[in-house]
């Protein structure tokens, strides 16, 4: 299959004069899958309406047609046709964080989306993104349109066009090309099926942002790190490299060289730790200290996918950021890339 590369670079904040728009929206309105830039990731996008082209997600990406997919929306008018009840709770969620990077799970309405964008669930996940890109095309396309990340499925999540053309070139119509994702990492997902919400996926509105518009309303537990299956895609393996990654958490001066071959050894690690492994041939900075959360979710992804594009590295460790509120999803993504592999203590 041809696929198409739409470059809206020059018209990021003014997609309406793009001359091949309406080319985009008539193949969304036919059932192709376009992929598209979004605040947090690329997502493949198709008409949520239209069975045969939710089909064709899980065919492109290869994705277990068991995990549900996210519907994203342009208005909360939307919301009518596929939702039962939105709470007052949930609304004032709505109205603090949307549009912007956070998904809510609310009780479905049947009838008017397809049956395989829910997976056979009777919930749905609904999400308004506020990338002046995105929120264009679904102004434009007047759909709800369901996107997974952009990726195939096990590798991480797109943040650039080029990782999504490099995943999905050939296997689908289109690709709207724009710049790299700012929030870099997936957005949260809040379960408003019961009361308290639960977190069913950390992302970059925290728990404790959650919290300030809605004290004790947000389930208190800890997001479990563990493979327990909260969110359906919960139980796949999710956002690995191909090569072997490991978490350390305390750098030292003394590491001792002879044990590793240093041109085959990656680290992924703040700039201001970079002396601690003056050896190192492969290094990509996440961020400038290891405070500096925000730019760390930004580079993550693009750094496990240039990881992927070195030839003959055999691993590589990556700086276990500290585990505070800000830092939750960060953990989180890093631990599903390593496979839990943690390293407590020093690295030597
Ligand atoms: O930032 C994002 O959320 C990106 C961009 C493209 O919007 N999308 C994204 O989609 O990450 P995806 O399909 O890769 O992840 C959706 C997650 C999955 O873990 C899925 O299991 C969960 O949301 N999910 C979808 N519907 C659900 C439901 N009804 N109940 C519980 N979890 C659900
Ligand atoms: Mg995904």
């Amino acid at each position: 299959m041809k696929t198409t590369v739409w470059d809206v670079r020059d018209y990021t904040s003014n997609l309406i004069d793009y001359p091949n728009l309406s080319e985009i929206i008539e193949t969304y309105q036919q059932g192709g899958l376009v992929a598209l830039p979004t605040e947090t990731v690329y997502g493949l996008g198709a008409d949520a309406t239209n069975e045969q082209a939710v089909q064709r997600i899980y065919e492109a990406k290869g994705r277990p047609s068991d995990n549900p997919l996210i519907v994203h929306i342009y208005d909360t008018d939307q919301l009518d046709d596929f939702v039962t009840h939105v709470s007052e709770t949930t609304e004032k969620l709505m109205e603090a964080f949307w549009p912007g990077p956070i998904t809510f799970i609310l009780p479905l309405k049947e009838g008017y989306l397809c049956d395989s964008v829910t997976g056979g669930l009777n919930s749905v996940a609904v999400r308004m993104p506020s990338h002046p890109v995105a929120r264009a095309l679904l102004k434009e396309v007047a759909l709800p349109i369901a996107a997974p990340s952009a990726n195939l499925s096990g590798r991480p999540s797109p943040t650039t066009f080029e990782h999504v053309y490099h995943d999905l070139n050939g296997r689908i119509d289109g690709i709207i090309q724009s710049t790299q994702s700012e929030a870099g990492l997936e957005s949260t997902v809040l379960d408003c099926t019961s009361f308290p919400f639960r977190i069913a996926r950390p992302g970059t509105i925290t728990r404790s942002m959650l919290n300030d518009i809605l004290p004790n309303g947000i389930d208190e537990a800890q997001f479990d790190h563990s493979d327990k299956p909260i969110a359906p895609g919960m139980k796949y393996k999710h956002y690995a490299p191909e090569t072997p990654l490991k978490i350390f958490n305390t750098l030292n001066q003394s590491i001792d060289t002879a044990e590793h071959d240093w041109s085959r050894t990656a680290f992924l690690l703040p700039e201001s730790f970079v002396h601690f492994v003056p050896k190192a041939v492969h290094v990509m900075v996440l961020s400038k200290t290891d405070t500096d959360i925000q730019e760390a979710n930004h580079n993550l992804y693009a750094a496990l996918h240039q990881l992927d594009q070195l030839a003959e590295i055999d691993c590589a460790y990556i700086y276990g950021y500290p585990n505070n509120d800000e830092a939750e999803a960060l953990h989180n993504r890093m631990m599903k890339a390593a496979n839990y592999q943690y390293i407590q203590g020093e690295w030597s």
